[in-house]
């Protein structure tokens, strides 16, 4: 069978990517599960910082028997002008499968197309889409109804906002974001979503507008890594942004307040919220684990 990749939301179909959360679901209630990729080896090559993705794919794969390998970009010849199609092929003689964290989403296009193993997206600028199944997985857990409820998105059109988009086009539930101008998600992106899905998306540029009566509140960094430079122009756009308690109020009262962090309090998300009642961030930051499992248990099985 061929080998398959997760770079993007829809490299899967639909009932692949309920299945993976249902099994992640399944996986953390039961806590049982056969160590059957004992003799495996899980490779991670990361280009920007990581404590979550990092450690949640490191710990997964040491649940089910394997083992992991971390390296830093930056000690591979890759550095030194290695091509990623060299890099590529090497490393599937050595491993079994393999995440990337990378500045560009064209470097992990460039490694799965020649890598005999499957390659996992673990964040690039276009797309985080590990983070939103475990997303998804935590708002199924907490009760909410992906199909019922209204379900936003605050702040930044980046790649967490991204993959979201994909999310709702491929599973086929409404999505409202709140961007400020000038910081919405990629337009072909959306029209693709909207042509080739029949998403039901919806941008707007006032956050107010779009939290009202929402039951999943997401909200991510304003600005993400590699984009450092940017931080003070970004902090003014997006003052009217901030997932406070003052906007919260205008939300379902029974709504939860999703961060897949690190948070920069009293930027995008205040102390009050995230520690809050309303914050399921700890149990969303687990769940990439379990969600991580389930990916690695699908990829290695095809
Ligand atoms: N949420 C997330 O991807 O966190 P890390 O950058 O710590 O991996
Ligand atoms: N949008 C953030 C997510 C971090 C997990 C970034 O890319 O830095």
């Amino acid at each position: 069978m061929k080998r398959r990749h997760f770079i993007r939301i829809w490299d899967l179909k639909k009932e692949e990517a309920l299945g993976l959360i249902n099994r992640a679901l399944e996986l953390k209630r039961n806590k049982n599960w056969e160590r059957k990729f004992i003799g495996k080896i899980l490779g991670l090559i990361f280009e920007k910082p990581s404590t979550r993705t990092r450690i949640s794919f490191e710990s997964a794969m040491i649940k089910w028997g394997g083992s992991s390998i971390f390296l830093s970009s930056k000690d591979l010849q890759l550095s030194r002008g290695e091509p990623i199609k060299d890099t590529a092929r090497v490393i599937s003689r050595y491993i079994d499968i393999l995440v990337l964290r990378t500045y560009k989403q064209e470097t992990i296009e460039e490694f799965a197309k020649y890598s005999s193993i499957p390659v996992i997206n673990g964040l690039s600028d276009r797309f985080h889409p590990c983070q939103v199944l475990s997303d998804i997985m935590t708002v199924i857990e907490k009760g909410k109804d992906l199909y019922k409820d209204k379900i936003v998105w605050i702040g930044d059109g980046n790649n967490v906002a991204q993959s979201w988009i994909e999310a709702s086009a491929l599973l086929g539930f409404k999505l409202v974001l709140a961007c400020p101008k000038g910081f919405e998600p990629e337009e072909e992106l959306l029209k693709e979503a909207k042509e080739i899905y029949k998403a039901q998306i919806e941008i707007v540029n006032n956050p107010e507008e779009a939290i009202k009566g929402a039951e999943v509140i997401n909200t991510d960094v304003w600005t993400s890594m590699g984009q450092e430079e940017e931080s003070e122009k970004r902090r003014f756009a997006f003052k009217n942004f901030q997932v406070n308690n003052e906007l919260l109020k205008l939300a379902d009262p029974s709504a939860i307040v999703l961060h897949c962090l690190p948070a920069h309090r009293d930027e995008e998300i205040t102390e009050e919220v995230l520690e809050g009642h309303q914050s399921v961030v700890w149990d969303q930051a687990e769940n990439k684990m379990w969600l991580h499992m389930a990916l690695i248990e699908f990829l290695l099985e095809r």
